[in-house]
């Protein structure tokens, strides 16, 4: 066990984000890491006072810690300000969107032994945000793809498969139609899979990668994405293994991370206690494999499989009767057995 103490902020965010966060505190509190939580939030003082987002406690304390736990932030659709999940992943330039995507036991799902990770690339392509109206009635959004961030998400991908094992990587485009922007992506892709001769580089159109997804999943290894391809294609590897309630993610730039669940602040049953904090301790879990906590990671992780395994206290999104706290003691109690 390691006794390095870690300062992480933490973000427990709207709706079932702090219901989920205390879960997922608690959890780790009881693996025995040495986690010490500067909370923060992303939100008030910027909608308060239309402050700059570099300016927020959130953003200030995670460039002290260089990691943060998040739990989900409420966007409005079409009016209102920009999405802070994206503020914050631009203003700290968390350029790579990591989404491992994994059947857990128990969990009724179309397909079993689906094992992927995808890698998005996730500072620009349409959610540069350059959004105008050229004459009343036609509006004009902007795809930006650029040689560095392609080149810089494709290093992060091969070196990942190389770390963690990976085999093979599927890049993902539309170059048929958008010969420029996505030719651009996987041309850079290219470039960079020269140099690893060990991994297998293979590429797929979108249309095509989303019929494959559905038809036969566990013939992907890894999957390399521009932002909007990425953010949908993500989503649908999630459905595939019982949804969005049951994968992790992870935001990683230069030395500073940011580790989130998925899913949205679930109004429907915030405050209610029914909350699942299987992706959020998920999340956590990848935190701590980053913070090198190798061995509370693994324990945690056991934990919770032998909890999905036996079935008796899973929460009623995934179709069990338990509310958060009683899920969360019984992994708790599968820790320390
Ligand atoms: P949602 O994910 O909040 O809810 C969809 C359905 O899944 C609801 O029935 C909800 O009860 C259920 N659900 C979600 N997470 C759950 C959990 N941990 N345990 C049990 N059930 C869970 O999606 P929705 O309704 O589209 O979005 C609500 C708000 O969340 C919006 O303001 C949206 O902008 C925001 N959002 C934030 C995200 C983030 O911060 N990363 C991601 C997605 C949405």
């Amino acid at each position: 066990m390691s006794y390095m103490r870690h300062t992480i902020t933490l973000i427990p965010g709207d709706g079932i984000g702090p219901e989920v966060s205390n879960a997922v505190q608690a959890i780790i509190q009881a693996s025995g890491v040495a986690i010490e939580w500067e909370e923060a939030s992303a939100r008030g003082d910027i909608d308060r006072r239309g402050m700059d987002i570099m300016q927020s406690p959130a953003v200030k304390s995670i460039l002290k810690n260089r990691v943060a736990l998040k739990g989900p932030l409420a966007t409005a659709v079409v009016t209102g300000p920009p999405s802070l999940n994206v503020q914050l992943r631009k203003a700290l330039d968390l350029y790579a969107n990591v989404r491992p995507v994994k059947n857990l036991a128990g969990v009724t799902s179309r397909f079993q032994n689906v094992d992927i990770v995808l890698i998005r690339e996730n500072t620009e392509d349409l959610y540069a945000g350059l959004e105008h109206e050229v004459v009343p009635g036609v509006v004009e959004s902007l795809k930006i793809i650029t040689e560095k961030a392609s080149t810089r998400i494709a290093r992060f991908a091969f070196e990942y498969a190389r770390k963690w094992g990976r085999k093979r990587i599927h890049s993902i485009h539309k170059a048929n139609i958008m010969k420029m922007s996505d030719g651009l992506f996987l041309s850079s892709i290219r470039n960079v899979a020269k140099g690893y001769p060990d991994i297998e580089y293979k590429e797929l159109i979108i249309d095509n990668a989303c019929m494959q997804m559905v038809l036969n999943p566990c013939q992907f290894d890894m999957l390399l994405l521009t932002n909007l391809y990425g953010d949908i294609m993500s989503d649908l590897a999630a459905g595939l293994v019982g949804g969005l309630g049951v994968v992790p993610s992870g935001n990683i730039g230069e030395g500073v991370a940011i580790f989130e669940a998925v899913h949205g602040t679930a109004p429907d049953i915030a405050g209610k206690g029914l909350a699942n904090p299987t992706a959020l301790l998920m999340s956590g879990i990848m935190m701590l494999r980053y913070l090198n906590e190798t061995n509370a990671a693994q324990r945690i992780e056991a934990a919770l499989y032998q909890v999905y395994n036996d079935g008796k206290a899973l929460t009623r999104d995934v179709g069990g009767s338990a509310g958060t706290s009683e899920f969360t003691d019984t992994v708790i109690r599968a820790l320390r057995q």
